[in-house]
């Protein structure tokens, strides 16, 4: 949804639309589609933050279309009646990092492959009423996917034909979830379609990814934890050319396809640290090289034809977003405090304590 019309969709629920890219897709959709009612249904794990959509609760014509709904995707009693009162559902939902997965996979199962397989269900009893002349169609399901189903990538741009071979507990539980949304479409027809996206990047993200947990770091001249030798690479794409994306491809899809949402931005990890510090006006010296992450996947990188053929075409390059990015870390400090406190000193100590006593020196 890129105008300023109601578009296809006019009543939409929006699953994990307190996360990052959910509450940006929320916050960009009611700002700029006057006719869109958003309900929000999200389970408020570790990740998710109401304070994401304060914006939008703060904006009284925005407010007015906006119901949040805290409630687990996997339950299907809570899914179902959302569901039947909506004309698409946008599925951001889902226990999204790589490491936390590594640590203790099971909630990626519940969320990422049974939370998908309940919105199916749920979207498939609206199908059978609308053939039973309830409801005017069947609503529309959009699975946000991701990048690192197709697995590490050592040459070339991942198509959306080619082999899914996910190696993380996180990449294999969205690979069966998408599998499952597209089984949904060959079996019943059901009318959906998946956007696999790139690392996303920009304000409100989580700092326990990469790019927010460096920059918070470093505002604190905290040490950064660097992978290996941090020349693993990512493709970065801007939080709202991604949720971007995701509305483009929720209006403009064709049922039953796959679309790539990349961001034409290639970068090895350690160009991206010594981006953020430049920015930041803080020393490389805070970086240190710890123990990889087992299994990590060396590449990503996927060609972006076919959602450029649908007529979709980013808009904000790579120093930008990161200028922007670093700059709201540094003005809302009263938004990540917070968050790194309480849990998420034990999942620091977890994740950190011992890479970085054994550290060495980044070069
Ligand atoms: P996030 O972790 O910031 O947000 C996930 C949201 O889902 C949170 O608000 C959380 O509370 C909610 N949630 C988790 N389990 C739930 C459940 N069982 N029921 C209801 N709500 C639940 O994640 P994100 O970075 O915004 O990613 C959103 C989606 O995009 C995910 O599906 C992820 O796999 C995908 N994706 C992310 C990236 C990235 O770089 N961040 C890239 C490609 C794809
Ligand atoms: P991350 O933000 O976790 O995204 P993903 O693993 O889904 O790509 O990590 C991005 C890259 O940064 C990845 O190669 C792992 C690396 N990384 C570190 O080097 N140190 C860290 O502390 C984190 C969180 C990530």
């Amino acid at each position: 949804m890129t105008d300023d019309r109601r578009g296809r969709f006019g009543r939409l629920l929006v699953t994990g639309g307190a996360g990052f890219i959910g509450s940006c897709f929320v916050r960009d959709t009611l700002a700029g589609n006057p006719g869109v009612r958003i309900t929000v249904l999200d389970k408020l794990t570790y990740a998710g933050n109401r304070a994401n959509l304060a914006t939008c609760e703060g904006d009284p014509g925005q407010a007015a279309r906006l119901r949040f709904v805290a409630g687990d995707i996997a339950d299907p009693a809570v899914v179902g009646p959302l569901v039947a009162e909506t004309d698409a559902v946008v599925n951001f939902a889902a226990e999204s990092h790589v490491d936390r997965s590594i640590l203790e996979p099971v909630d990626f199962l519940r969320t990422d492959v049974l939370g998908v397989h309940v919105l199916l269900e749920a979207c498939r009893a609206e199908q059978l009423r609308a053939q039973q002349g309830q409801r005017e169609s069947a609503p529309r399901m959009l699975q946000v996917s991701t990048d690192e189903v197709y697995g590490s990538v050592p040459t070339g741009e991942s198509l959306e034909s080619d082999r899914l071979d996910p190696r993380s507990p996180y990449s294999a539980a969205k690979a069966a979830g998408e599998l499952l949304v597209r089984s949904y479409f060959v079996t019943y027809g059901l009318d959906v379609v998946v956007t696999r996206g790139s690392n996303t990047y920009g304000p409100y993200h989580h700092p326990e990814k990469l790019i927010p947990l460096f920059i918070t770091n470093a505002i604190d001249d905290q040490q950064l934890p660097m992978y290996g030798d941090g020349m693993q690479r990512r493709d970065w794409i801007y939080v709202s050319d991604h949720a971007g994306a995701i509305g483009y491809v929720l209006e403009h899809g064709t049922a039953g396809e796959i679309y790539n949402v990349p961001g034409a931005n290639e970068r090895a990890n350690r160009e991206v640290i010594e981006q953020l510090l430049e920015r930041l006006g803080k020393p490389w010296s805070l970086v240190r090289s710890v123990a990889d992450r087992p299994g990590h996947d060396r590449r990503y990188a996927m060609d972006g034809s076919k959602l450029a053929a649908l007529g979709w075409t980013m808009k904000v390059p790579f120093e930008q977003g990161l200028a922007t990015t670093v700059d709201w870390y540094r003005a809302n400090e009263a938004w990540w405090r917070p968050i790194k406190s309480g849990e998420w000193n034990d999942y620091y100590q977890r994740q950190y304590a011992a890479r970085l006593a054994g550290s060495r020196d980044a070069g």
